[in-house]
């Protein structure tokens, strides 16, 4: 893999991602890249900075139950933006590439409106639902050194504190 996906443990998982500003030959490479990331990691949804790169960039490529499918279409969003939430809130069980093997019960919207750019530069707007919503939430989180083990409850956070804690030991 030419990018590898950083783990838990690495610090640059809780920075801040910054806007892209030049939408160039650069940028259509690194999102190549990306998709290879997430297609042989096998996940449903990658960002940036999980690849250890701070640009406001991530990929999904799901189907209707949210499983990791070769044949569903592949969705680039750029300094994406969420400009309406859902007051209706579902919670599912959560994975992520850079935590690998640890689930925990997330709530979120429903669905959510969002604006973003595509890799031409081109702005637009999607209504997403179910998990196109969910993965979407998930991966803009990263884009702002959020993960999902932050946004678990208590009781599912005593459950996977041992395996947190091993994973981190495994990769100093
Ligand atoms: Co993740």
């Amino acid at each position: 893999m030419k990018r590898p996906v950083v783990l838990y443990n690495d610090p640059v998982l809780r920075k801040r991602s910054e806007d892209v500003l030049t939408f160039d030959e650069e940028l259509k490479i690194f999102v190549q890249e990306l998709i290879e990331s997430m297609q042989e990691s096998k996940g449903c949804g990658i960002s940036a900075v999980q690849v250890g790169v701070l640009k406001r960039v991530f990929i999904t490529q799901i189907d209707e139950e949210g499983n990791s499918i070769e044949g569903s279409p592949i969705k680039v969003y750029i300094n994406p933006k969420i400009t309406f939430y859902s007051e209706d809130l579902v919670t599912w069980s959560e994975g992520c590439l850079s935590i690998p093997k640890i689930y925990g019960e997330v709530t979120r919207p429903v669905s959510i409106t969002i604006e973003a750019y595509d890799v031409h530069g081109n702005k637009f707007e999607e209504n997403l639902t179910g998990w196109n919503a969910r993965v979407f939430l998930h991966e803009n989180d990263h884009l702002n050194g959020v993960l999902f083990i932050d946004r678990i409850n208590k009781k599912e956070r005593k459950l996977i504190a041992k395996s947190l804690k091993n994973l981190a030991a495994r990769r100093t």
